[in-house]
């Protein structure tokens, strides 16, 4: 049930008034200060752009310095155009999902070949580039061009799910489309920027999933979940099957101070990133042995690693390989495995999980 929709008439919470309340709130109590920022005069699309995407299913603190060291790398679309996937992805490593980093890459050469190098300003043209979807294009659409445009992002879905008490389930298709009708109907005239960087804020220091400080909330008194005393049910979560197990047993390969790795291919999980090698536990020391000759195998310390569909268990066997003798294979033919020396090891792009492990191998 919505109890305020946008064509209620009677509407119990005052649709007008949201948005310039949210506006002065943004002004005294927002974030002003998150360095892509530029909520007033000139603006840069690709910045806006960047942030957003790093921004996607990542916090603001943990994108800060990823974002600071990739715009110095690539300050404009056109670096980033001209720059290797390898280099675009050693600088994204760490921050995950890095399906992001390759749509990036794309989306930027699409703009330098397509949009002769500038951002396109409208909500459809930005959504048809690679990883952009409704709610990104309208903030990039907002920030970087004004644009009048919604967003609904987790964030945003919460806000206006309690303010506006929509009491639906939380992923269906209707309850989606309605949210959608409700955050275009409360865009301003003006502002947009704001507005839009307010219900970004408060979704993400006030208005949070747990505990809400709704005490210092500008909607305090017209928020219809808290007069209810819900707004911490809000939104429904649905109801959530535990993820599934996946379990792999990687290869910690070395040859004196250097570590065997293997690029994952393009798509999927850690796609193009260099890796460990992957084996069954039977068929470890046979792969080892490809590289040369086995001096002695061990159990190494696992790791466990969440993504988004599943809980990834590693078990990780310890091969190391006699330094004289091997068969020295500088890297393959087609370059998807690589002899790595742990100074070497900064310049690839690496997912997080593995680069800890590496980093937590005892100096040989
Ligand atoms: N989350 C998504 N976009 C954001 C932005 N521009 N500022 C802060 N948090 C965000």
């Amino acid at each position: 049930m919505i109890a305020a929709s946008p064509d209620a008439g009677s509407s119990p919470v005052d649709i007008a008034a949201f948005a310039p309340t949210l506006v002065a709130w943004q002004r005294t109590h927002g974030r002003q200060a998150l360095p892509w920022q530029q909520l007033d005069g000139p603006r840069d699309a690709y910045r806006v752009w960047l942030a957003e995407v790093m921004l996607q299913q990542t916090q603001v603190a943990a994108v800060v310095p990823f974002y600071r060291r990739f715009v110095e790398r690539f300050p404009t679309v056109a670096a980033l155009a001209d720059a290797s996937l390898d280099d675009v992805m050693r600088h994204w490593s760490g921050l995950g999902y890095y399906s992001r980093a390759r749509n990036l890459h794309a989306a930027a050469r699409t703009v330098v070949a397509d949009f002769d190098g500038r951002f396109p300003d409208t909500v459809d043209a930005l959504a048809s580039l690679p990883g952009i979807g409704r709610s990104t294009a309208a903030a990039v659409a907002a920030f970087a061009f004004g644009r009048k445009a919604a967003i609904l992002d987790g964030n945003v879905r919460r806000v206006l799910s309690r303010v506006f008490l929509v009491d639906e389930p939380p992923s269906s298709g209707p309850t989606t489309k309605r949210l959608w009708a409700l955050a275009e109907s409360l865009l301003p005239d003006r502002d947009i920027e704001r507005y839009t960087q307010g219900l970004m804020d408060l979704g993400a220091t006030l208005c949070t999933p747990r505990r809400p400080t709704c005490l210092v909330c500008p909607f305090e008194r017209t928020c219809l979940a808290h007069r209810e005393g819900v707004e911490e049910t809000l939104p429904r979560r649905s109801s959530k099957k535990p993820l599934p197990t996946r379990h792999a047993v990687l290869l910690l390969i070395t040859r004196g101070d250097e570590v065997l790795l293997e690029r994952r291919p393009p798509v999927g999980i850690w796609g193009g990133l260099w890796s460990l090698p992957e084996s069954s536990p039977v068929e470890a020391t046979t792969k080892a042995m490809r590289h040369g000759a086995v001096a002695s195998v061990e159990p190494g310390a696992g790791f466990v690693h969440g993504f988004t569909h599943y809980v990834l268990h590693a078990d990780v066997l310890t091969v190391r390989l006699h330094a004289t003798g091997a068969i020295t294979e500088v890297a393959s033919p087609d370059d998807s495995t690589r002899w790595v020396s742990a100074d070497a090891l900064a310049s690839l792009g690496l997912p997080a999980p593995i680069r800890t492990l590496l980093a937590a191998r005892p100096a040989r």
